[in-house]
């Protein structure tokens, strides 16, 4: 068995801010209660005609993340892609960027874990790294939510909190030393799908039949969300997998240097915190700036905490996520 790290970071954003004030023009919301409820004071939304798209954010992200590693495309074994906004039905977004990267015809693969999907492509990666299979696996979170939110007011439960950009990482095999990616931890429980879910366009509820029913109220092309009872799950969830991932290695919330939670909810990361009884330097939140990018979220936080110096060699980092499915887990890091 070999052991792995992470060898580069990078992160894109659209350059388009929308204000909580820009969206309360489209809607009946305000910036106080969005700031209130979520923390949230503004987010990044892809601009019609700026070239942005899912895949191409997350080529973005990549070739940062890459330059930092010191790694040619060519030498990437294994694209993983975690998204739940693709560019196209099918296929993946992976393909694209083996495509826009000039890439080997390497495997491309995508994961559909919603705001787990970067601990989950994570975990991917760095077990087929751990057994040899692989050297350099690089791993994608790109969303553009902006595409598919309705922003009227009956969308506003929903369209406030999400933003648009991506995050890589490349995840390396370690030669170098001890530590790297100690472990990870993922769970699912799937009688609570429909409490966050997009129903349609699927095999289920294709267009026509959208179309022919010209659905008025619950528009299953939205996503819906059940705030309050996901707000509650996540706040278990996310303890007890950060706790897993702990006693796993033998370690305890106090061995902690810097906890990157799913930026969610800023009020689920402050619940995890005060928990936890963490210090506001040992969890990162930007969730200010950029809302809840689902899968990017957390490679968006952890390349933005490492560029700003707060994650150094020998750093204990945990990485928590819990969102639609349900799905939940953790990484647990010794920054190399
Ligand atoms: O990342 C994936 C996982 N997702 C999450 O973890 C999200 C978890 N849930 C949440 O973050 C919160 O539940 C929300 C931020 C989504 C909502 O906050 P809440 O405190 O649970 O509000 P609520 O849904 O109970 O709504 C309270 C009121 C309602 O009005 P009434 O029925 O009390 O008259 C809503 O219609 O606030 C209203 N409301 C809004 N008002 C202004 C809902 N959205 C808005 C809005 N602006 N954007």
């Amino acid at each position: 068995m070999y052991t792995s790290y992470i060898s580069g970071l990078g992160h894109y954003v659209p350059e388009n801010v929308v204000t909580n004030d820009d969206l309360a023009q489209l809607m009946d919301t305000n910036d106080a209660w969005i700031q209130e409820r979520t923390g949230i004071k503004e987010r990044r939304h892809i601009k019609k005609g700026d070239g942005n798209s899912t895949s191409i954010m997350g080529v973005k992200a990549a070739t940062i993340a890459l330059e930092r590693a010191g790694i040619q495309p060519e030498e990437i074994d294994l694209i993983v892609f975690a998204t739940l906004s693709p560019d196209m039905y099918f296929p993946g977004g992976g393909v694209q960027v083996q495509d826009l990267m000039g890439m080997r015809t390497i495997p491309a693969l995508d994961v559909r874990n919603q705001c787990s999907g970067f601990v989950y492509a994570l975990s991917v990666a760095d077990q087929f790294v751990k057994t040899g299979m692989y050297k350099h696996v690089l791993v994608i979170g790109s969303e553009n939510h902006s595409g598919g939110l309705d922003f009227t007011t009956r969308g506003r439960g929903v369209s406030v909190i999400f933003g648009d950009g991506a995050g890589a990482a490349v995840v390396s095999r370690n030669d170098k030393d001890k530590g790297g990616i100690l472990s990870t931890h993922l769970h699912s429980e799937g009688k609570h799908k429909d409490e966050l879910s997009l129903q349609g366009p699927s095999t289920n509820y294709w267009v026509p039949q959208i179309i022919a029913e010209d659905p008025q109220d619950d528009i299953p092309y939205y996503p819906y969300m059940n705030g309050q009872f996901v707000f509650k799950n996540a706040v278990v969830r996310f303890a007890e997998v950060i706790k897993e991932g702990l006693e796993a290695n033998q370690l305890s919330v106090s061995d902690i240097d810097l906890l990157i939670p799913h930026q969610a909810n800023l009020r689920i990361s402050q619940f995890v915190q005060r928990k936890f009884k963490l210090s506001d330097d040992q969890v990162y939140n930007n969730i200010q700036k950029f809302g809840n990018t689902t899968a990017a979220s957390i490679p968006i936080a952890l390349s933005e905490a490492w560029e700003e110096g707060k994650v150094k060699s020998g750093d204990l980092i945990v990485l928590a996520a819990f969102g639609s499915g349900f799905t939940w887990g953790s990484a647990i890091i010794r920054w190399i």
